[in-house]
């Protein structure tokens, strides 16, 4: 009985998602019917919003010559606008109101990259959910996010803004962020805002780290590695895409039809609608792929690019284009249905307005509690030697350094809207909620940058006089984001130093790191006996820091990218093919070669003489206050069919007097095949909870599918043969099996 009751429940719900998905269609169809060639153009038009432009941007909306607004964040203004699009414009047709909301609107959460080390993805879905709530309070619909670039080098400074380096995370966590900012599939509730992903495609692997730089993704990395977060946040509904800044083997992102038409619309079946990034058309020009921007409308339009992100060649060109064949007129239909359809799905024709009475949202306190645990979930133990960590509440503690109080750069990139005054700081959180803790406070720096070492004594006399010192060390925010590409990664100016100075006190040293992207900390290593690495951790980032060093949380954060030693190694990514020459274990060094050495190149294998073979700290990695214990690791046959599923089984012990949580990781490497596969892949993920002394069992499940990858023939489908699989905490451990797809 109750099993028909389902099945006529599901029957239903297919039922009516197919009639309301009919009943846009339909919508779209009639109100297309009705619009003239240019006011199909205008909602292809989105204007950036400047309060000195007001009055002109509004005549505009009248006109018809604009579909969307980004950078629009006072509601009653948003109000007035979208009045004028509603009740003036001929065909009242609704702005969608974008914004780049990419870690929180107001209640900042820690930055994506600091998201992805909680390797949670409800967690992640709830920050997204959080950050939409509070933008749509004050009218923003449209988030140009999660940006679910593949970034395998942390020069980049937009390596910040990442999910890390790994596909299958980045896919997994973008799907969640997707949910959670459209309400988990109903694009029209009244707290949702519709998604873009971006920046389609490559964008994350620019020549060198250097921001807007030309990419050389050939075919088979692009489909097995870039491209499938992509397909993953599209599959949990993302309404829009946005194209990227960069030329892909010559072909500019905003005028590359076979990614977009080919790949996104009759692979994906993708039905939203696709953004340029800022300018990045016109930007066709400087990269020499246009000679003009009439030329750049009738390319763009022509690879499926929807809407044009503020540089107005559409508005000014595409009706004539349209006029003399150049653009077909259905191209121009194509892309104004799937604006549309997206604004029809939104609901935004029956609630275009905000109320601009629900702004006691912003900073509420359940906001603001879920902040801090994505902080606590975020931050990654990289060091506790002599388990250091956490430390006793009666101990005198020296804080030193100029992120323990730094309202602003705690915040990381990205924060439009974040107040900093909202901010709590470590020496915040320190006098409020741990106020019986004895301390004393040096700055000794006043921001990252500064070189004035002139308090460097005072730091280190206020650590000789504690039983242990605390070092906030790391980043401005400014120094990473767009636009913010280093070559030199190590902590910047004197800060190495300053660490350096507090240790020759001779007392126990904890790092803690406050930055945007990992950098190389090899060389101050030997001075802290405990690292505690936070990625710009937001608005409660204090707390959760103070929580963690203090044993109120365990930290359970691991890392979504590789730490390499020396910026030298870059790129240097767990899943990378093998060579002809994998290193052994040992490698040479360049101590081991005498003088005058013959070349011979007998022997070698890939690897640095001067830093190795091995990166810093890998993939994955990330320490607790507990141990755990992994055995058992059974799997359900040593071999499956092609359409099979294989489960996998694992113990996980906690074999320390400490409550903890691990992120239990699974691997696979496929050992031949029609292309050179990854020596290893991460293909499931579980952040479990242990009691102390608690064992589990954790399962995963594996199809064939789970294994497919886009071989020599640029098919995906699995291929037949044997797999090494790893259960374990991180890249570079776990317990090893093999089996076989027949
Ligand atoms: C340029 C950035 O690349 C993109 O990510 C962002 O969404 C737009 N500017 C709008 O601010």
């Amino acid at each position: 009985m109750n099993k028909i009751i389902i099945f006529l429940l599901f029957f239903f719900c297919i039922f009516s998602i197919n009639a309301q998905q009919q009943n846009v269609e339909k919508r779209v169809d009639e109100l297309l019917s009705r619009m003239t060639l240019e006011e199909k153009i205008g909602q292809m038009n989105q204007l950036n919003y400047s309060k000195g432009e007001r009055v002109s941007l509004t005549s505009r909306v009248e006109r018809g010559e604009v579909g969307s607004l980004l950078n629009i964040t006072d509601p009653i203004a948003i109000n007035e606008i979208q009045k004028a699009a509603m009740e003036k414009s001929r065909l009242g047709i609704p702005l969608i109101i974008g914004r780049d909301i990419i870690h929180g609107f107001k209640t900042i959460f820690p930055i994506p990259l600091g998201q992805a080390a909680s390797f949670d993805p409800e967690l992640v879905e709830n920050g997204a959910r959080i950050a939409a709530i509070e933008a749509r309070s004050i009218g923003i619909n449209w988030t140009f996010a999660p940006m679910l670039d593949i970034s395998r080098d942390a020069r980049w400074g937009r390596i910040a803004e990442s999910l890390g380096e790994d596909p299958y995370l980045s896919g997994q966590l973008g799907a969640a962020m997707v949910k959670g900012f459209q309400g988990n599939g109903n694009l029209s509730d009244s707290n949702a805002i519709a998604a873009c992903v971006k920046h389609f495609v490559g964008y994350g692997a620019s020549e060198g780290g250097r921001d807007y730089n030309s990419t050389n993704i050939p075919p088979h990395l692009m489909r097995n590695t870039y491209l499938p977060p992509f397909r993953a946040a599209i599959e949990a509904g993302a309404a829009t895409l946005m194209t990227s800044f960069n030329d892909n083997d010559g072909i500019p992102a905003s005028g590359n039809d076979y990614i977009l038409k080919t790949i996104l619309r009759k692979e994906w079946i993708f039905d939203g609608f696709v953004v340029s990034d800022w300018a990045s058309m016109t930007e066709m020009i400087a990269h020499g792929y246009a000679k003009d921007s009439k030329q750049v409308s009738e390319i763009s339009a022509n690879a499926g690019v929807d809407m044009e992100m503020v540089s107005g060649s559409y508005i000014k060109h595409l009706a004539g284009l349209v006029k003399d064949g150049k653009v077909s007129i259905d191209v121009v239909d194509g892309a104004v249905r799937n604006i549309l359809r997206v604004k029809f799905r939104m609901g935004l024709f029956e609630n275009p307005y905000v109320d601009v009475e629900r702004q006691s949202v912003l900073y509420a306190e359940n906001h603001l509690k879920a902040a801090r645990q994505a902080a606590i979930e975020s931050a990654i133990l990289l060091k506790n030697d002599n388990g250091l960590l956490p430390l006793a509440e009666n101990k005198k503690i020296a804080i030193i350094g100029p992120l323990a109080d730094a309202p602003h750069d705690q915040m990381g990139t990205w924060v439009f809207d974040g107040d900093k005054n909202y901010t709590v700081t470590p020496l915040t959180a320190l006098k409020r909620e741990y106020s019986h803790v004895n301390y004393l406070y040096e700055p000794a720096l006043k921001y990252s940058r500064d070189k004035n070492t002139s308090e460097f004594d005072k730091a280190k006399a206020a650590a000789a006089s504690a039983d242990v010192a605390v070092v906030f060390l790391g980043e401005e925010a400014i120094l990473s984001g767009e636009a913010h590409s280093l070559s030199n990664i190590d902590l910047i100016g004197v800060q190495s130093d300053l660490l350096r100075a507090v240790k020759s006190a001779g007392k126990p040293v904890v790092l803690v790191i406050v930055a945007g992207r990992p950098l190389t900390i090899e060389r101050d290593l030997p001075f802290a006996d405990a690292v505690l690495y936070n990625f710009h951790p937001g608005t409660m980032g204090g707390p959760a820091i103070l929580d963690l060093i203090f044993g109120k949380a365990n930290p359970g954060g691991k890392l979504p990218v590789t730490f390499v030693r020396e910026v030298g190694q870059i790129p240097m990514y767990y899943n990378h093919n093998n060579t002809g020459r994998p290193a052994p274990d040992k490698v040479m060094t360049l101590d081991d070669i005498s003088l005058e050495a013959p070349q011979t190149s007998l022997g070698n294998t890939s690897f640095y003489l001067d830093s190795g073979k091995d990166p810093l700290y890998p993939f994955g990695y990330g320490l607790s206050y507990s141990k755990f214990d992994y055995s058992d690791l059974h799997l359900s046959s040593g071999s499956i069919a092609l359409g099979g599923t294989l489960t996998v089984k694992a113990t996980i012990q906690n074999t320390s007097k400490i409550d903890g949580t691990e992120v239990v990781q699974l691997y696979i490497q496929d050992l031949v095949g029609s292309i050179v596969r990854p020596v290893k892949e991460l293909k499931g993920f579980q952040r479990i909870s242990l009691k102390a002394g608690e064992s589990k069992i954790v399962e995963f499940r594996l199809t064939t599918d789970d294994l497919a990858f886009y071989g020599r023939d640029l098919e995906k489908k699995a291929e037949a043969g044997d797999f090494k699989l790893w259960v374990g905490g991180s890249s570079k451990e776990g317990l090893m099996t093999k089996f076989k797809i027949e």
